[in-house]
């Protein structure tokens, strides 16, 4: 049972600038408020679009308590449906990753068409109306190959955020690529904490050597930390105008982020030696010093939009403490392995640095659940973490507020 007085409690302590009151974070049923105001209300990125090639390819997962399963239909549409049977409720495909021609609940064998549609339900009376018990709709949004979906009757507009990041990613064809290689991390840490790691810098120095090999620490144009950052941002865009790919940072307000920034000068791709990671480059491309798209959306997922491979990074509660982050490297669809790329080489990087901030938000949750937890301060460095809890706090306002609609968050 929600206590919605115990997060008005909670929201009220909160001061902007400040982590959040520890509640937030180790209370056991905060993850229920969460799942309800944040993952069942809003976009969730789900997968890209390569993964679920042919008709038939399905993908599954689980948002909270609830199974979905993301199909590639007849006609070649991608749709997502509650993978939950008419039935008696079981879930229906469980695995991960498949192809089937029908999807076929393994309890009672009631078959689904792959558009929803109950076709067969053995043993039922011959009145039995089939049409009355489809697979129930999820929304499905396909954003250059992106797959968003959301669980709320109603979804909460996404055409701002896809007219905004379009320009960016388009150029590198996310939807023209193949997965070299994913893996699922399960984190010891609250989902905010994974989502606040991921959204500063300030930790890099003395935590991601392999990463600092190649990233540029700064994160805004205009940061004034460095005359040289000053310099090879200047060099690096005016190549990008000419290429007429976009680079400044998009108006994404708390809702999103995306931006083009170079590496360090001499240094194409997230390797160890800073060289390509794959021959092939993506799309059109036929220059590989392109720097990284970095898009970020609440509540669930960024990414890195590279010359030559695309990275993105998907996180799903489990419980409290317990977060699920997959991670997929994608290359252009027609590269092939030890001839264009190597897989190792490839996630050197990224598996290295994922483990690091795994770490460093298990140390961080298992800190705060100390009675000596108070709220700290955030640095100048961490605006983005303060953006991300103004938008969360907001969605809490609303959830712990239901009949006051117009309530939201101070900033
Ligand atoms: Fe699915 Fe019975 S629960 S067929
Ligand atoms: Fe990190």
């Amino acid at each position: 049972m929600i206590d919605l007085d115990h997060i008005r409690r909670l929201l009220a302590e909160r001061r902007d600038g400040f982590s959040l009151p520890q509640g937030f974070y180790v209370d056991p049923a905060m993850h229920e408020a969460d799942i309800k105001a944040v993952f069942e209300a809003d976009w969730l990125f789900a997968c890209n679009v390569c993964e679920i090639k042919q008709p038939g390819d399905f993908l599954t997962l689980e948002v909270g308590p609830n199974p979905v399963v993301i199909l590639r239909d007849r006609d070649g549409e991608v749709r997502a449906f509650h993978n939950t049977c008419r039935h008696r409720g079981s879930r229906i495909c469980g695995k991960e990753k498949g192809r089937a021609t029908r999807l076929v609940c393994p309890y009672h064998q009631w078959v689904y068409e792959l558009d929803g549609r109950l076709i067969n339900a053995r043993q039922m009376p011959p009145d039995f109306d089939r049409d009355g018990y489809g697979l129930k709709p999820v929304h499905v949004e396909v954003i250059c190959g992106m797959v968003y979906i959301c669980l709320a009757e109603t979804p909460p507009d996404i055409s701002r955020f896809r007219a905004a990041v379009t320009p960016y990613i388009k150029p590198h064809m996310p939807d023209r690529t193949k997965v070299a290689f994913e893996m699922t991390l399960i984190e010891d840490a609250n989902w905010k904490l994974v989502i606040e790691n991921n959204r500063e810098c300030y930790h890099c120095a003395g935590n991601h050597p392999e990463l600092l090999v190649t990233l540029v620490e700064f994160v805004l144009p205009d940061d004034e930390q460095g005359r040289k950052f000053q310099d090879l941002l200047a060099r690096k865009t005016s190549r990008w105008d000419q290429l007429g790919l976009p680079h400044r940072p998009a108006e994404g307000g708390q809702e999103f982020r995306c931006i083009r920034l170079p590496f360090h000068e001499g240094m194409l791709s997230f390797t160890m030696d800073g060289g390509p990671a794959c021959n092939k480059l993506l799309g059109d491309f036929t220059e590989p010093d392109l720097g990284s798209v970095r898009m970020f959306r609440v509540p669930n997922n960024w990414n890195h939009f590279l010359s030559d491979h695309i990275i993105h990074f998907r996180i799903l509660p489990l419980s409290h403490d317990r977060t699920a982050l997959r991670t997929t490297w994608l290359v252009h669809e027609d590269a092939v392995e030890g001839v264009d790329y190597d897989v190792e080489r490839l996630t050197q990087v990224w598996i290295a640095t994922n483990a690091e901030d795994a770490e460093l938000a298990a140390v961080n949750h298992r800190g705060i659940r100390s009675m000596a937890y108070e709220p700290g301060p955030y640095a100048p460095s961490e605006f983005m973490i303060r953006n991300f809890l103004g938008w969360y706090a907001a969605k809490m306002e609303s959830f712990a507020n239901p009949h006051a609609p117009m309530q939201v968050a101070a900033e």
